[in-house]
């Protein structure tokens, strides 16, 4: 069955940071392009009057998009409708539901996009169900989705007493990356990968997101929520997923999502030994931190997957704040030839091949074979092959234009579903739970504590 297709959107938290940096310059992307005419109402606690509003749209867009069109701009921002008030106040709900009716009709099937801090999703979702406006609608939730299995748990629960789960869009914005669905499409769309993507020729994954920034101005939010929340139980998980999970039976939504679901079942809770937990330099030092926090800004671990493709291929995962350079990259290491026939320049052993597949910030692919050295003998010289998606295939759309666009149109394929993401807080549990030594410390600009490329066996240095 079709989902409807949105005829209004409501966004909260219009006004917040993640509106100013994403999701504004993604609307108004979506709207230039005519891909975006529902109406738009947005609803903020902190910005009460229109001439505020409209300068806050226009500063967020030029920012993100400097050769915005003015009067592309100047369009977008009147058909922004405000309605301001608390979110815990039953009046902004009842002014909303007048507003959404004169934009939209009687009865619209409205899309509700919640961009606020998680301690507010209960409240406003109550508040939208009492002023009647979730029966025809769907609800769209910004991450994190709870704290941990129980929070999450309880958050569904109490949304869920409102709305279906097929009116419930869970957003990772990873899912909207079209980097990340394109492993998919490399594993799955070429016969040239997929013999190899198995315990028999794979000897290790490593998967690194790497940021050269620091917390910022985000400290209080960061401090209470460390790397393995902020980034692995959820994006990290997910490009896991679309990298080693088996075909989809089908295209539909929800065979993707079966396919993600069932990888995670199948990923072995995280055994504490196995993580290193690291905090840069002057992390204390952070305005919103508390003096005596034991948040980590860096994690390492190893993750297996315990089902017939995957036995015993260890997956090394990395991440974190303050590190050399801002980057994502899988790097898949191959086995050896089962006899070796030829020596590197050196006269060892020559490595192994490697398959580098990068995220970000430029999505592209590398092959690292060998080939003969020029000259006499048979030595091998590294020979990388690589290619920039970008400048074959042009440029890519940012992942909250996907997002909103499947919102609206109703396609929950790059939405988290409630069981991978109970699969996903279960394999982080024990790390988040029982861990009790505070973080090692290591300089900014370094890859973590020492300790976590000797303990946890790091092959690859990012290509
Ligand atoms: C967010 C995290 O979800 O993802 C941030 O809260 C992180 O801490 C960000 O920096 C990374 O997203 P992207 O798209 O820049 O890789």
């Amino acid at each position: 069955m079709t989902a409807p297709a949105g005829e209004v959107l409501v966004l909260f938290g219009i006004t917040g940071d993640l509106a100013r940096k994403m999701i504004l310059p993604a609307l108004y992307r979506l709207t230039a392009r005519g891909e975006l005419s529902v109406p738009i109402i947005g609803v903020a606690r902190s910005v009460r009057d229109r001439a505020t509003l409209d300068k806050h749209i226009a500063s967020a867009v030029q920012d993100a998009v400097p050769d915005a069109d003015r009067a592309a701009l100047e369009a977008f921002s009147a058909r922004v409708q405000l309605v301001a008030g608390d979110y815990g106040d039953p009046d902004t709900f009842r002014r909303l539901a007048a507003a959404v009716h004169s934009a939209a009709g009687s009865d619209p099937f409205g899309v509700y996009y919640l961009a606020v801090p998680p301690d507010l999703f209960g409240a406003v979702v109550d508040n939208l169900a009492a002023a009647g406006l979730t029966g025809r609608g769907r609800l769209v939730v910004e991450k994190p989705f709870g704290h941990d299995l129980a929070s999450a748990r309880a958050l569904n629960a109490r949304i869920r007493r409102h709305v279906d789960e097929d009116q419930l869009f869970r957003v990772d914005h990873y899912l909207g990356k079209e980097p990340v669905e394109d492993l998919l499409v490399l594993r799955f769309a070429n016969t040239l990968l997929e013999p190899l993507w198995n315990r028999t020729w794979v000897r290790g994954i490593e998967i690194t997101m790497a940021e050269a920034f620091d917390v910022a101005d985000r400290g209080s939010f960061y401090d209470a929520v460390g790397t393995v929340r902020d980034v692995v139980q959820n994006h990290l998980l997910q490009v896991l997923a679309y990298l080693t999970m088996e075909p989809p039976v089908s295209d539909d939504a929800d065979a993707q999502r079966d396919g993600r679901g069932h990888l995670l079942q199948a990923v072995r809770t995280v055994d504490p030994a196995q993580a290193v937990f690291g905090r840069y330099d002057g992390y204390l030092d952070t305005p919103g931190v508390a003096p005596d926090s034991t948040t980590e800004t860096f994690v390492a671990l190893t993750l297996h997957i315990d089902n017939w493709r995957w036995a015993d291929v260890p997956i090394r995962v990395r991440a974190g704040k303050c590190l050399p350079t801002t980057a994502l990259e899988v790097v898949v290491e191959l086995q050896q030839p089962p006899r070796r026939l030829f020596v590197d320049a050196a006269g060892g052993a020559p490595g192994p091949n490697l398959v580098r597949l990068r995220v970000q910030p430029d999505a592209g692919l590398t092959f690292e074979l060998l080939a003969k050295e020029p000259g006499p003998g048979d030595r091998t010289a590294p020979l990388p092959v690589s290619v920039d998606f970008r400048s074959v295939l042009g440029e890519m759309h940012a992942p909250y234009e996907r997002i909103f666009a499947d919102a609206i149109a109703g396609d929950p394929t790059h939405f988290a579903r409630m069981d991978t993401l109970e699969e996903a807080w279960r394999i982080v549990g024990p790390v988040l739970d029982e861990r009790t030594e505070p973080p090692l410390t290591y300089p900014r600009g370094s890859w973590g504590p020492d300790v976590a490329a000797a303990r946890l066996g790091w092959h690859a240095p990012l290509g």
